[in-house]
């Protein structure tokens, strides 16, 4: 037949777009599932997608490969705008061989690696596979790791985002792990290294297939997930609301834009602190009382809930939150909060985002677990994270701040910028209670009435250290303030670090640190 040359290309194109035919992609959508063209169309502006590589082939010859036509490989690769701005996607087709990936398929991500992180623009994979393709064995193991290693080399240049809406099994799954975030569609999304049938082979154990790797599981369990979503489409509006947050790259400012007033009135700030020491509270309300309308968008909300890590906006400048949850554990900190709290600051340093700690917290977690857990190890993280973090550094202590847990959470001694204080605020070495009963024991015990001689040592502690004013005094705390006015004052704060020279301080010539992991 001769075609004219532009209707061959067309032919082919159609070809390609068909991905793995119209039963296939029914059953992807009876699976609450979109193809992976639909899915670049969520997630892109309208009519900005350039593909690359559509006519990309595999090479397979082994297990019937040789005969077989693969559309674009079984994934689509190219440049899109997200709001105007340029984003580098994949989109792995379950429709075509499970979205397995084969040699070429992973050239094909790699390509758009390279480019996103030569022209310094986020990079969004949206994988939805069955992982190496098992016809291509080895090569198809070389391109995952050929993967990841772009994966670290863009690792705090450009944002990475890694959306899971569907199996993502085996190796694959580090690819995600490797990204900045990770965001899982709930029912359809399935990330995990081996699977029911190797786990029963291997322990003997019955794992519900169902269960395993879903987006509940790391949402609240592994951490592996930083944010879930009901469905596909709920994902992909706030994906592209969520890369306004971010710079493009590590050169970039995250975008400015008009502020707003916060949801909830500065009121809120000084009646939501209980009376009493012993009292929790919701972090979050102060939160939404301080930030921008509209704004806020958690991290990791359902895991380490003792914790809280998101983002942002006061005045329209971009922030990166980190804050104790007092209603949770008190708001101590402990291993996965640690970990938490650690990367987050690591990504908004990474990003040029300006960090503000709200602080509330009687301390590291006591108990045998978490000493056998390693919260030396971890907690180790939360200092090494804010010591080398060289973004401007704003915190606000609000109630408790005691030991270790004070210096972690962004004190003065591990580089804050500003310090401030509420008049609330308790600030010392360790709790009255525990405090008093290490140097008071003796007396205690000896006395008359040692319950009575408890809560008068206990008092005398609590009006000499239990206060900012200690604090204040030697310049740990650079002012206490007014709860109502944190807002402005963490706003005016904002304004005289926005210029903050990033190249001093503690950094100096070396290939890396050595974080404790
Ligand atoms: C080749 C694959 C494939 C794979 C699926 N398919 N996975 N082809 N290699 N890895 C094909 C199937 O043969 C089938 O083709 C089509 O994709 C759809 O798969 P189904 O099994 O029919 O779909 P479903 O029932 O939904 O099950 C999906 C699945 C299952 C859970 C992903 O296919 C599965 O378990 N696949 C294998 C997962 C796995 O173990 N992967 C290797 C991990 S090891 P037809 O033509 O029949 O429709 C790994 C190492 C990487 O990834 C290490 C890097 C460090």
């Amino acid at each position: 037949m001769n075609r004219s040359p532009l209707d061959e290309l067309r032919r082919r194109k159609a070809l390609v777009e068909a991905g793995g035919g119209e039963d296939r992609i029914a059953g992807q959508h009876q699976r609450n599932k979109y193809t992976a063209r639909e899915r670049l169309d969520l997630l892109l502006d309208p009519g900005s997608f350039n593909e690359i590589g559509a006519f990309i082939q595999t090479r397979g010859q082994d297990f019937g490969m040789a005969d077989r036509d693969v559309p674009a490989d079984a994934v689509v690769t190219g440049h899109g705008k997200i709001n105007g701005r340029p984003v580098y996607v994949f989109s792995q087709d379950f429709t075509t061989m499970g979205g397995s990936l084969g040699e070429m398929h992973a050239q094909k991500i790699c390509r758009i690696m390279d480019l996103a992180l030569q022209n310094g623009c986020p990079f969004v994979g949206i994988n939805d596979s069955g992982g190496a393709r098992i016809q291509e064995g080895i090569d198809a193991l070389n391109g995952y790791g050929e993967i990841f290693r772009r994966n670290t080399a863009a690792s705090g240049v450009i944002p990475q985002i890694s959306v899971i809406a569907g199996p993502c099994a085996g190796g694959a799954s580090y690819s995600p792990a490797l990204t900045d975030l990770v965001l899982m569609v709930e029912g359809s999304a399935r990330l995990f290294i081996t699977g029911p049938a190797v786990i029963k082979s291997v322990t003997g154990e019955d794992v519900d297939a169902g269960e395993l790797g879903g987006a509940a599981a790391h949402a609240r369990k592994s951490g592996v997930a930083h944010l879930t979503y009901p469905d596909e489409d709920s994902l992909f509006a706030d994906l592209r609301w969520l890369l306004t947050l971010l710079p493009a790259n590590n050169r970039e400012m995250p975008p400015r834009v008009e502020g707003r007033a916060p949801a909830l009135e500065a009121s809120r700030l000084a009646s939501g602190m209980p009376r009493s020491h012993s009292k929790g509270y919701d972090m979050e309300q102060m939160i939404l009382a301080l930030i921008d309308e509209g704004t806020y968008l958690p991290i990791q909300s359902d895991f380490a809930t003792n914790a809280i890590v998101g983002f942002g906006r006061l005045n329209g400048r971009v922030v990166g939150l980190v804050a104790n949850q007092p209603r949770f554990l008190a708001g101590c900190l402990d291993i996965d909060s640690s970990d938490k709290i650690a990367r987050h600051v690591r990504f908004c340093d990474a990003f040029n985002i300006p960090l503000i700690t709200l602080v509330d917290t009687p301390g590291y977690l006591p108990g045998i677990n978490q000493e056998h857990g390693g919260i030396i190890r971890h907690g180790a993280k939360v200092l090494y994270a804010y010591s080398e973090a060289n973004v401007p550094k704003i915190s606000v202590v609000l109630r408790k701040a005691y030991g270790g847990a004070y210096l972690a959470m962004s004190s003065r001694s591990l580089g804050a910028d500003i310090a401030l204080a509420w008049p609330t605020a308790e600030i010392a070495v360790m709790g009255p209670e525990g405090a008093c009963n290490v140097v008071f024991r003796r007396e205690i015990n000896a006395a008359e009435d040692p319950e009575a001689t408890r809560s008068e040592k206990i008092q005398q502690y609590r009006d000499k250290f239990a206060n900012p004013y200690a604090a204040a005094a030697r310049g740990y705390i650079d002012a206490v303030i007014d709860p109502t006015r944190t807002r402005e004052e963490l706003d005016s704060a904002l304004e005289a670090l926005a210029s903050k020279r990033r190249d001093t301080g503690l950094r100096t010539e070396k290939p890396h640190g050595n974080i404790p992991l």
